[in-house]
């Protein structure tokens, strides 16, 4: 059996991380292995910043949103360090062995799988458990962190809703999700918007402009267009795909088409300001804009949330205590099901053209813009 453990979580943070650290803590240490956390992400395992996660740490941080261990978005192999960014693997390897652990829990999203798959090459014994509220982490149907996410941004949907009707405006609301648009799709159909549009599918703004013209002539005299932080034009989306064909090409200068994309994701930030500004040209209605941001990951995580780290926390202490590393575990429907880091590391879970909800929320009248 696997004694010491060690416990981290990277990335951006969300509600229901520590109630995974408390589910794992307390499943280890009922199966009588020492639990030690790193803070702030890899950097802490870098640094060897620890602390004992002893029983009186983790009581009372289930409700608790945040992380106590602090995160950080530094990668081990690009980890800034004063004003060079070196590859630190090595000494994360070092640390791990210097406190003798038999396994590293890493609690994380997308990028956190990679980093976390590249340790386990260099030989660390891992475990992972997926957050992060952009529900985008492939192999997995949910993630920490969605389901509270989802929640304040429908709360948000419903009390625009009321300024809006109250003075016959367009209100857009930008929601998170980085490239994939399932927070945006969700919180907008759960909160009956007019207008959903998120990256997987592009869109047009005249056709956007006449369904908000078309509720118009039939009485209606608001609308609510919920966006995806990620989401894009048809001309955007095409220009992205020209740059992504051309990396792909072996001939091509890697180096110039990344700098160009960066410059475009750059300049994507204001998006959701001009789109706003368009279709009040377009439509000639009042157009407000609120973005979300942040919110969406702050306060106490949902029921839900609370429901599945703990679930996640304690399948992860069973995982340990059978030593079997090197996976994710991933919820299937009702279960949970360990999963290799292999086939998870740099995928993303997008959402699919055909999908249930997008049909649906079709089939009520919500435009696309496609
Ligand atoms: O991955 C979670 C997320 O909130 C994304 O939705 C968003 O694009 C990004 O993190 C924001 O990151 P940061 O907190 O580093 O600004």
């Amino acid at each position: 059996m696997a004694r010491h453990i060690g416990i981290l979580t990277s990335g951006g943070d969300c509600p229901g991380l520590n109630a995974a650290i408390r589910g794992t803590g307390k499943a280890i240490s009922e199966a009588g292995m020492d639990l030690i956390g790193f803070r702030d992400g890899f950097r802490g395992l870098v640094h060897d910043r620890t602390f004992t996660l002893d029983q009186h740490l983790l009581s009372g941080i289930l409700t608790l949103g945040g992380t106590i261990l602090g995160t950080s978005r530094d990668k081990p192999h690009k980890m800034p360090i004063g004003d060079k960014v070196m590859d630190m693997t090595r000494v994360i390897v070092e640390t791990y062995r210097k406190h003798n652990l038999d396994a590293l829990v890493c609690i994380g999203g997308g990028g956190t799988q990679k980093n976390a798959y590249r340790l386990l090459k260099a030989g660390l014994n891992i475990v992972t458990m997926p957050k992060t509220i952009d529900n985008d982490i492939a192999h997995t149907d949910m993630t920490i962190g969605f389901d509270t996410a989802l929640g304040i941004a429908v709360e948000a949907i419903d009390r625009l809703h009321s300024t809006a009707t109250s003075h016959h405006r367009i209100i857009v609301v930008e929601v998170m999700g980085h490239r994939a648009g399932w927070l945006a799709l969700g919180a907008g159909m759960a909160g009956g918007a007019d207008i959903i549009l998120i990256p997987e599918i592009a869109y047009d703004i005249q056709k956007v402009a006449n369904a908000i013209n078309d509720r118009t002539h039939a009485g209606k005299r608001f609308s609510i267009v919920v966006v995806a932080e990620g989401a894009m034009s048809k001309d955007d989306a095409k220009i992205i795909s020209l740059l992504l064909r051309e990396k792909a090409d072996k001939k091509s200068d890697v180096a110039r088409i990344s700098e160009k994309l960066n410059q475009f994701h750059q300049a994507h930030v204001n998006h959701t300001m001009n789109l706003t500004s368009q279709l009040e040209k377009l439509t000639g209605l009042e157009s407000r804009l609120t973005i979300l941001g942040h919110l969406q990951r702050g306060g106490t995580p949902s029921a839900a949330d609370r429901i599945l780290a703990t679930n996640l926390g304690t399948v992860c202490a069973t995982l340990l205590k059978k030593k079997e590393y090197g996976v994710m575990i991933s919820v299937r429907g009702n279960t949970l099901v360990p999963v290799n880091l292999k086939d998870v590391a740099g995928k993303k879970k997008l959402v699919p053209r055909d999908h249930p909800w997008i049909e649906s929320a079709k089939l009520v009248g919500t435009c696309f813009g496609d």
